[in-house]
């Protein structure tokens, strides 16, 4: 997510502002930016890369002022460089805007912008918000109610701070949705705004957040906060106690719980302007292909590594379902020395949120060499996987700190959701009707996630029944196979009890000799087409005296009669029910690496990304 800063007082802004997406950095960016009001015009500096990299510019290149604003940007759109770095400039250089989120009717707003005459100064959809506030403010409105009437155009949700040189004593800022936050830091004779506590809690403890559809006014001594429609609203002033690392994590004790909880948001930001609700059509930007080289793909092999892995067996399932073209999925590790068997007619598809694996890079260029197709979907903005692919659709899941991964895998997984549609739609092989239906059960997604969320007292209560055994058996059959190798991976490398996954119809091929009351038996046992047959595996690991906790969808009464623990999930429709079912085994791998004293976020012998053989 992209991090802002804004400040207004008797101080140098320049230094705080730096000092403050300094404090952000732990979100991830790819470029920077600062803007300042300096002799009575505004100054800015940004650049690509690291905020180093945007310090040196300030050195060579001093700015100062009482007031400013600065960015750390996480693209979505128009890759990573300086141009399309925030703050954006209005074309008189009067207003300069910096802002988190993505503004999903950008096109038809810039279309109406350059047919008035206005040119465009980089690929962004941000810069429309610039030139929106200045086209207001040049009819006679002053900055806020300039800002107000300008984003009652935008479709999206938003993070926004406005600087105009004409009112040189105010800052105004606007929250809609969840595109990150708005927080006041309210200082003494001075005044903080960013996106995140971080930024600002060295300054001052008291601070006053934003809800969804408010704006405010800032100057040096006064704030003034407002819904959209005017209305005024007396915003409450908190105290925060918090230190800046743990303000990071927010009220979470580990950046993977909070990243677990970041699901029902990243999955909308995931869908978001990809998704035409209206004419249930899918675009991707960075992966686009016509209707014929679409049918010319007679095969898809998909490679990664770790979850990411498993992340492609799900996907296997959804994009045979809706494009009828086979789907081979390997690991990276493997692909690489497999000498595989690929021409042009086939599509590499190499998932990875670091975009970094060597592995999985190794396995596209192999795919490289032998002239198929690369795809990549990838969560790392900038990333070796995102520059080297022909096309790459991005998870943004924001950055996940968490060496296990969690909101990578699930929206990495609608990624593949949105592919399938994409190419069904381009070949073909998909009516009106379903693509309406399918895009109707991915909008549901959030919600049915942040109903499990929901529910984490009951997994926290679990783990602590369970926490101290040695060994687990992770089942599932169908889809949600995956899900129980991906569970089996979250409880071993945060908890470092050995858990295996397994294909729930192969128990009886051997594994099964393994059931007995030392070793809890996870069974995803969902009401879909294998439910009946896992039904009866529960019956098999019961009757052997095994201790056997079901996932189960909502209202499953039977389930409870056989199974000794129940983790409840909405009923989802089958193609993103891995989706939801993998909701509770993270929350109880994470809990129980916590009962356990383990360091959840930096795991032993772990890395982030394994960029080494
Ligand atoms: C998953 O929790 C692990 N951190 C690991 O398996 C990871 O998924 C794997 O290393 C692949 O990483 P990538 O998605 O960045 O390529």
């Amino acid at each position: 997510m992209c991090g802002i800063v804004g400040y207004i007082g008797p101080r140098d802004a320049t230094p705080l502002i730096l000092q403050g997406l300094q404090r952000l950095e732990y979100r991830g960016y790819d470029s920077a930016g600062i803007a300042v009001l300096q002799n009575g015009a505004l100054a800015v500096r940004r650049d690509v890369g690291k905020l180093n990299n945007l310090r040196q510019m300030v050195n060579d290149k001093p700015l100062n002022g009482r007031i400013g604003i600065g960015h750390t940007r996480w693209a979505t759109h128009g890759v990573p460089s300086s141009r399309n770095a925030h703050p954006h400039t209005s074309a008189s250089g009067k207003t300069v805007v910096v802002h988190n989120g993505i503004v999903e009717n950008f096109r038809d707003l810039r279309a109406e912008l350059e047919a008035d005459g206005v040119t465009f100064t980089s690929d962004t959809d941000t810069e429309v918000i610039v030139h929106l506030v200045q086209r207001e403010i040049d009819a006679g409105h002053d900055v806020t109610e300039a800002t107000r009437r300008t984003v009652g155009r935008l479709r999206g949700a938003h993070a926004i701070v406005v600087l105009n040189v004409n009112e040189p004593d105010r800052l105004v800022a606007v929250r809609i949705g969840n595109a990150g936050g708005v927080a006041l830091g309210l200082g003494d004779d001075e005044m903080f705004v960013a996106s995140d506590i971080p930024a600002i809690l060295e300054h001052t403890r008291r601070m006053v957040f934003l809800e969804s559809r408010q704006m405010v006014t800032l100057t040096r001594d006064a704030y003034t906060v407002q819904a959209l429609d005017g209305t005024p609203v007396d915003a409450e002033i908190h105290d925060i106690s918090w230190d800046p690392v743990s303000a990071a994590r927010g009220e979470y004790k580990h950046f993977m719980q909070k990243e677990i909880h970041e699901q029902a948001r990243s999955l909308t930001d995931t869908i978001r302007g990809r998704v035409d609700f209206q004419t249930n059509t899918i675009t991707l930007p960075n992966l686009t292909i016509s209707p014929d080289d679409a049918r010319r793909i007679k095969r898809i092999v998909t490679v990664a590594c770790g979850t990411s892995a498993y992340s492609a067996l799900v996907g296997k399932f959804i994009l045979e379902e809706l494009t009828r073209i086979p789907v081979e999925v390997d690991y990276g590790s493997e692909y690489r020395y497999r000498d595989p068997i690929l021409d042009e007619d086939c599509a590499v598809l190499a998932i990875t949120q670091s975009g970094e694996t060597v592995d999985t890079l190794a396995a596209m260029e192999e795919a490289r060499e032998k002239h198929a197709r690369q795809w990549s979907i990838v969560n790392a903005i900038g990333s070796q996987a995102m520059r080297v692919a022909d096309g790459f659709i991005t998870m943004q899941a924001g950055p996940e700190i968490g060496v296990a991964s969690t909101k990578a895998f699930t929206t990495s997984i609608v990624d593949q959701y949105l592919l399938a549609l994409y190419l069904a739609q381009q070949r073909g092989t998909l009516s009106r009707e379903k693509a309406a239906q399918h895009v109707q059960d991915i909008a549901r997604l959030p919600d049915m996630v942040g109903q499990v969320l929901d529910r984490e007292a009951a997994i926290e209560a679990l783990a602590a029944e369970l926490y101290q055994y040695s060994n687990f058996l992770y089942l599932g059959r169908g889809i949600n196979y995956p899900i129980a190798l991906e569970g089996a991976l979250k409880l071993k490398e945060i908890s470092y009890i050995h858990a295996e996954g397994y294909p729930a119809g192969e128990m009886k091929h051997g594994p099964i000799a393994l059931i007995d009351e030392h070793m809890p038996v996870l069974a995803i046992t969902l009401k879909d087409g294998v439910y009946e047959k896992m039904l009866s595996q529960v019956e098999q690991a019961k009757s052997r005296g095994g201790i056997v906790i079901a996932v189960a969808t909502d209202g499953d009464t039977l389930i409870a009669e056989k199974a000794d623990h129940v983790l409840y999930v909405p009923d989802t429709p089958p193609l993103i029910s891995p989706i939801v079912s993998v909701i509770p085994l993270q929350l109880l791998a994470y809990h129980i690496a916590v009962r356990r004293g383990c360091d959840v976020d930096q795991p032993r012998n772990l890395a982030k990304s394994v960029t080494v053989e």
